[in-house]
């Protein structure tokens, strides 16, 4: 491996998918011994300073990988350099990423769920409007992309 990796979650809010994205990633990373940053942002400044969404905190915690530190932010430029991948919840989400990325970007950028097999082009859809039942499916959508791609960084 040449870099070490840096990956960055990126959904609307940053208080629902991504930050279940990044506990799911770092999970599996840690598992693997993989040694990965890892980080999360959202393409919204909506929720800046804040504590992920409490569903999403509550199901983080159920499943072994507590979110309650985190803090979501926007997205910067600067991002765009420091990760080496930046991964988009939705493909609203990439078409945002992908308009304000600066000139000199280095990340590379891309759909989350093309790293599975088979779901190539889906999205990870919004839970936020929904109920608990959604996050539920959100973060089988994270994991399985998550075991995805830690297979794929600790392969490289
Ligand atoms: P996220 O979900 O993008 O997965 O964090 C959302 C969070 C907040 C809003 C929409 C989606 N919102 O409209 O405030």
């Amino acid at each position: 491996m040449s870099e070490r990796p840096a990956v960055l979650f990126v959904c609307l809010g940053n208080i629902c998918r991504s930050p279940l994205a990044e506990a799911a990633f770092r999970t599996e990373a840690e598992r693997l011994g993989l040694d990965v940053e890892v980080d999360s942002a959202g393409t919204a400044d909506w929720h800046t300073g804040k504590a992920p969404d409490p569903r999403a905190r509550a199901l983080a915690k159920a499943k072994g990988a507590p979110i309650d530190h985190l803090q979501a932010r926007q997205i910067a430029p600067e991002d765009y350099r420091r990760f080496t991948h930046i991964f988009a919840l939705d493909e609203t989400n990439l078409a945002d990423i992908r308009e304000r990325a600066p000139a000199d970007a280095t990340a590379q950028i891309g759909l989350l769920l093309d790293c599975v097999p088979g779901r190539e082009g889906q999205a990870v859809a919004d839970p936020y409007y929904g109920d608990e039942a959604g996050f539920e499916v959100t973060w089988r959508d994270v994991s399985e992309a998550a075991r995805a791609l830690a297979q794929r960084f600790a392969e490289r």
